[in-house]
């Protein structure tokens, strides 16, 4: 008998990608798209991944394929007994920052044990996650289990953040994909090159999550987009950034958004504009529309 759909959010994150792979706090919300798993027992046979899309199943013994060990992987840390037929799908688009991988992993850990806390879901996520990241922080998968607005630090978890004013954000895909893994090596490599300068951006990047937790708790949203405007050229100066980058944060910003930055990987995906309102919201998609990106509004969600 098939148990209900269990969910996992996708994420935008506000402030704080890469310099949180080093210890650094990083802020992130959870968003309403993101994926859909469950879990039906099988009678015989090993336990199989149907994942909406791909054209294959994924046996858990299989031992060539990524996904299979990793589908296996969340099977062992669920410490589930006997076999299941799981189903998933998203709605998130993938290597867009967006968190689409640990939304996946996220929405399986919690569809083979719909009971397990928030924090334990995400701490099984991860031995999916670590195949499509080499070095994730755990960023993606904690706030994809709880939702809402949560500050994160590596190795000590995460704390809920209350936000005294709902966040509107627009996303918009610059219409490359990039690929985490080699944005999170490529950060590694200038840190073995420029130790000195990497340490001082996210010193700044250090200094900026922990005004913006502020200001969030505040609800002053025109510090926060301040705030993100400013991660934005550090991100830059990190070379994570690229033209369609620029060009979406400088037309959102034109129409009067209060900010505007990579979320994510960068390298290409998506572009969070902070806006203080619908009517902003719609100039920013319609300026990237014309501009021939697409976008949407997220919807974040209220957390568990
Ligand atoms: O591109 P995404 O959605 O997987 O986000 C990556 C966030 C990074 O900080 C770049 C990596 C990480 O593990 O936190």
């Amino acid at each position: 008998q098939s148990r209900p759909w269990s969910h996992a959010s996708g994420k935008v994150i506000l402030l704080g990608e890469h310099a949180v792979v080093y210890g650094v706090p990083a802020l992130a919300v959870g968003i309403s798209r993101g994926a859909l798993a469950r879990a039906t027992p099988r009678d015989e046979g090993p336990s199989i991944l149907r994942l909406d899309g791909l054209p294959v199943e994924l046996r858990a013994d299989d031992e060539e394929r990524d996904l299979s060990r990793s589908f296996r992987a969340v099977l062992e840390a669920s410490g589930v007994q006997g076999s299941f037929l799981v189903e998933a799908r998203t709605d998130l688009p993938p290597g867009a920052g967006l968190g689409c991988s640990a939304a996946l992993g996220v929405a399986l850990a919690r569809a083979l044990d719909p009971g397990a806390t928030a924090a334990l879901t995400a701490e099984r996520a991860m031995a999916w996650e670590r195949v499509f990241h080499g070095n994730p922080s755990g960023v993606d998968t904690a706030v994809s289990a709880e939702g809402g607005c949560i500050y994160f630090e590596r190795g000590r978890g995460f704390e809920r953040v209350e936000s005294a004013t709902p966040l509107l954000l627009c996303v918009g895909h610059t219409g490359t994909i990039s690929s985490t893994k080699s944005m999170v090596e490529a950060v590694a490599r200038l840190r073995e090159r420029r130790p000195e300068m990497v340490a001082k951006s996210f010193d700044a990047i250090r200094s900026l999550v922990r005004n913006a937790r502020l200001a969030i708790e505040a609800g002053d949203v025109r510090a926060l987009g301040q705030l993100m405007d400013l991660n934005q050229m550090l991100l830059s100066g990190l070379f994570l950034s690229t033209q369609e980058i620029e060009r979406m944060c400088g037309l959102a910003r034109d129409v009067g958004a209060l900010g505007a930055k990579l979320t994510g990987a960068g390298g290409g995906g998506c572009v969070a504009s902070l806006v203080e309102n619908r009517d902003v919201a719609e100039r920013v998609l319609h300026a990237w529309k014309e501009a021939g990106f697409e976008g949407f509004l997220a919807e974040t969600t209220s957390g568990s």
